[in-house]
């Protein structure tokens, strides 16, 4: 076992170490003919629902921001949630983009197959090439990041944000929105990037394990705004996994309304730095009241007290939810707990 985990002390933090070469494996492995079926698909779609569940919803999240940008409204929808909000609006000409890792979650499955009975087609997501989501899809784009083992999800996030990226890419190229060079530029940006990350990684891992040592309270909050919102979401979910905290991902407008009333001094806020202008505002007002507060703040962000890489809006989502897998995977480490199998928890959520 520890030769699987290739010297690393938990498949979870083997699985962090990962994700730059996942990430290139990913967008070399996307076949053209297939991006270019599941990008018409899209394109000609009379409406697009995109499902999934826990860490493959949060990616369905950020990849709605994609498609917003490109001028595509797409309904997120949790697939749990899907026959019940959706469904009935499925008709020959409705498209599901259907996200998961292990392509045998049963919600989605159930859901892929109800739609299907209504006429929709199909564009399936998932780690598992012979999986039954494969299976079920019209057409489907693997995401190649290799077998991951913990179940807190981790080098299978940040690669699925990355095939969904190329496939808003790919149907902006239908709609005739970008070029083909600019799809190969972003190609070049995902190199870029992670080669940053690899090189960056030992100094993450230091730094979560210091901010870990800060952190003893039972509850937390991790919020942002705007495309890293999901990885506020995506952070308090890992906090659950790794490190059995409480943890609630919150809008960064939203603290206001409500949950700051919880924080009290010394109370953990984790705010990552919104990665749009029109934020910023906001995110130093929200700083302020905090430090007013005594509440115990950590930013993350390029030169954060979790400082991830430097990276373009589109790509920040990658480069922000990486310290916050590692401070979950250091907090449980701290607590002793059992990181790459929670008690209670599976891999594939089949019911
Ligand atoms: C992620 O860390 C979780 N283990 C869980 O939320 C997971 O993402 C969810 O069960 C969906 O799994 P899937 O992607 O294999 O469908």
């Amino acid at each position: 076992e520890i030769a699987e985990k290739g010297g690393f002390t938990h498949f979870m933090l083997k699985e962090i170490y990962d994700i730059p070469t996942a990430l290139v494996n990913s967008v070399e492995s996307l076949l053209e003919k297939y991006l270019t079926l599941a990008s018409m698909i899209v394109f000609g779609a009379k409406k697009v629902f995109i499902i999934g569940n826990g860490t493959s919803l949060h990616a369905g999240l950020i990849s709605s921001y994609y498609f917003s940008d490109i001028g595509l409204n797409v309904n997120v929808v949790s697939a749990a949630e899907f026959p019940y909000y959706g469904l009935e609006s499925i008709t020959t000409g409705s498209v599901i983009i259907a996200i998961s890792q292990s392509g045998e979650t049963s919600d989605v499955i159930r859901s892929v197959k109800l739609a299907k009975m209504r006429g929709a087609v199909i564009v399936g997501i998932t780690n598992s090439v012979g999986s039954r989501l494969a299976l079920e899809s019209n057409v489907y784009l693997p995401i190649t990041a290799g077998p991951e083992m913990a179940v807190p999800a981790t080098k299978t996030f940040t690669s699925t944000i990355t095939v969904l990226k190329v496939l808003s890419l790919y149907t902006a190229y239908q709609m005739g929105k970008v070029s083909k060079k600019e799809i190969e530029e972003f190609k070049s940006e995902i190199k870029t990037l992670s080669k940053s990350i690899a090189e960056k990684l030992p100094k993450l891992e230091k730094d979560a394990e210091s901010v870990a040592s800060l952190l003893d309270k039972e509850s937390l909050y991790v919020s942002s705004s705007g495309i890293n919102y999901p990885i506020a979401l995506e952070g308090a979910l890992k906090f659950k996994e790794a490190s059995m905290t409480h943890a609630e991902g919150v809008q960064l407008g939203e603290l206001l309304h409500g949950p700051i009333v919880l924080a009290n001094k010394g109370y953990p806020i984790i705010l990552i730095k919104p990665a749009e202008d029109y934020a910023e505002d906001l995110y130093n007002k929200v700083i302020r009241l905090v430090k007013d507060r005594g509440i115990k703040l950590i930013t993350v962000s390029p030169g954060g007290d979790l400082d991830s890489v430097k990276t373009s809006r589109d790509l920040s989502p990658i480069s922000n939810v990486i310290p916050l897998q590692l401070l979950a995977y250091k907090l449980g480490v701290k607590k002793e707990l059992p990181i790459d199998t929670p008690p209670g928890l599976v891999k594939a959520v089949i019911i």
